[in-house]
């Protein structure tokens, strides 16, 4: 596991969370701005993550998985450390940042001991994806405005142009389920 810097020790800690599984806590006040933690784990490409999980449950929208950019993922399923444990709202306090290559967890607000510490995953929609994708990424912030889904753009695309991509994608689709590949979750903010 990778070290975690002292600072991010005393800021959060991981616990049981009522959004999903265990989920990342503020130690303390968080002031807005504040960098909290480094996203780490293996450095892979795109193919290697599908690959790695295609035999997945395509009902299955739990991912480790983060864009950096086109050539590049984070798994934090290998050598990961608290920063994978954020869990996904629509109406986060945090936000991630990627910066030369790296993705950082910041505050976007001040943050009070106790509060869960979340950030918008924008998890990519796929051309091949099924109609009831929305419903397997189905999102549990419980914020009012929440919008239902972990996925981004919010709105599916428009039928017509689905189909025609749907056309090309099962060319290119790799082994998962569903034809889906891994579901990944990509940075709010480049620097
Ligand atoms: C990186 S993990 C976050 C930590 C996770 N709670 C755990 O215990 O492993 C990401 C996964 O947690 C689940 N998750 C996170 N936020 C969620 C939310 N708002 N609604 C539903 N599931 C969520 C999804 O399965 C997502 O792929
Ligand atoms: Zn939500």
């Amino acid at each position: 596991m990778a070290a975690r810097t002292a600072r991010s020790i005393d800021l959060i800690e991981v616990r049981r969370s009522k959004v999903h599984g265990r989920g990342v806590f503020a130690q303390q006040h968080i002031p807005k701005g504040t960098r909290i933690v480094e996203y780490v784990g293996e450095r892979v490409s795109h193919e290697e993550a599908d690959r790695r999980y295609e035999d997945k449950d395509a009902d299955d929208s739990h991912t480790f998985l983060f864009i950096v950019d086109s050539k590049t993922v984070i798994d934090a399923g290998v050598d990961g450390n608290d920063a994978r444990f954020f869990n996904h709202a629509c109406n986060p306090n945090c936000e991630s940042v990627i910066e030369a290559k790296r993705v950082y967890i910041e505050s976007m607000r001040d943050i009070e001991p106790g509060e869960e510490m979340t950030y918008d995953y924008q998890i990519q929609r796929e051309d091949s994806d099924p109609p009831d994708i929305d419903d397997i990424f189905a999102c549990r912030c419980g914020a009012p405005q929440c919008r239902g889904t972990m996925l981004w753009p919010t709105e599916r695309p428009k039928r017509k142009k689905r189909a025609k991509k749907k056309a090309q994608a099962t060319v290119r689709s790799r082994g998962r389920p569903g034809g889906r590949k891994a579901a990944k979750k990509k940075g709010a903010r480049r620097r």
